[in-house]
């Protein structure tokens, strides 16, 4: 079992990526931390802390991170046309979770796990790169204590989601994402060139409806919003992107993505920002490959599996 710590901003398909997660007997979930990104800091723990109730994981721990950008800057916005006003497509209802967060801050649970299991920890962060800057930047030696890190973010060879340029979670705090891709952190990247093709068609909800249940109607009912606000944004695509999922699909099987080492930097502060781009690699220069982009996937494959675990 890998030991492993998601990284969400809980959210929709941080929802999905939770239940296939803790569906996963090749995952040994150590706990969840949380940041802003598609809702504030606040909801995302709250949202988070419900769905760990209702999958039966109360005792799996979760600690609240980062509530804006690394620079100190205020959010530029949530998600909430995508996600829903409480993140969760209107599923939460009146419904508030029984547990709290830890004490730990998201930053400071990473190390001390990362420190417990040296080269053990696989990270999977999907949201913005916040709790990662901070845990980089918190201590010198973290960068070499992690297994991997597998991010959901970023877009190399097509457009981005939340601007012509630019992918949401990098969008979101693109100085952490440039801070965290130089760090030398051992990252695989899945970004929008694969999870853009891993759609759920929604015609499959019908499945986790029949199952009944909690959870399947959180999912279901959650998801359906999900796939409205992709049918609002792009008439005809029937279905929504598991961008999330696949970052877990990735840490479970790699050879669902096909990757390829570039060098990957982040607009910062010009006309693009929050846009992910590879330099030409330069054996002797400093454009020595820093991330693995995951360029292909095995959609049919991958939903498939995705889907005989999530409920
Ligand atoms: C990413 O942005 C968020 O809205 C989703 O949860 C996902 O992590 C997709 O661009
Ligand atoms: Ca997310």
């Amino acid at each position: 079992m890998k030991p492993i710590i998601l990284d969400v901003d809980t959210g929709i398909d941080d929802t999905m990526a939770i239940a296939y997660a803790a569906h996963s007997p090749e995952l040994q979930l150590l706990g969840l931390t949380t940041l802003f990104g598609n809702v504030s800091v606040d909801e995302a723990t709250r949202n988070t802390l419900y769905v760990l109730e209702q999958l039966g994981l109360e005792h799996v721990p979760v600690y609240a991170g980062a509530g804006k950008p690394f620079s100190g800057q205020n959010v530029k916005s949530y998600a909430k046309h995508v996600h829903g006003e409480d993140g969760l497509g209107g599923a939460l209802g009146d419904a508030l979770p029984k547990g709290r967060a830890g004490s730990l801050t998201a930053a400071q649970f990473m190390i001390e796990q990362v420190r417990s299991m040296p080269g053990q920890v696989t990270i999977i962060a999907v949201g913005p790169m916040t709790n990662l800057a901070l845990a980089v930047q918190l201590d010198a030696e973290f960068v070499k204590l992690v297994d991997q890190v597998v991010i959901m973010g970023g877009a190399v060879t097509v457009p981005g989601n939340v601007t012509p340029f630019a992918e949401a979670n990098i969008y979101s705090d693109p100085e952490a994402a440039q801070f965290v891709f130089q760090s030398g952190l051992p990252i695989t990247m899945v970004g929008l060139d694969v999870t853009m093709q891993t759609l759920l068609p929604c015609a499959r909800l019908e499945e986790w409806r029949k199952k009944g249940g909690k959870l399947s109607e959180l999912l279901a009912g959650a998801t359906e919003f999900y796939m409205n606000a992709y049918e609002t944004w792009s008439p005809g695509i029937g279905g929504c992107a598991l961008h999330d999922p696949l970052a877990v699909g990735v840490v479970i099987d790699p050879s669902f993505c096909r990757t390829e080492a570039m060098h990957i930097e982040v607009d910062v502060d010009g006309a693009e920002i929050g846009r992910t781009f590879s330099v030409p690699h330069d054996p002797s220069g400093s454009a020595q490959p820093n991330l693995k982009v995951c360029l292909e996937v095995d959609a049919a494959r991958f939903l498939e599996h995705f889907m005989s675990r999530v409920v």
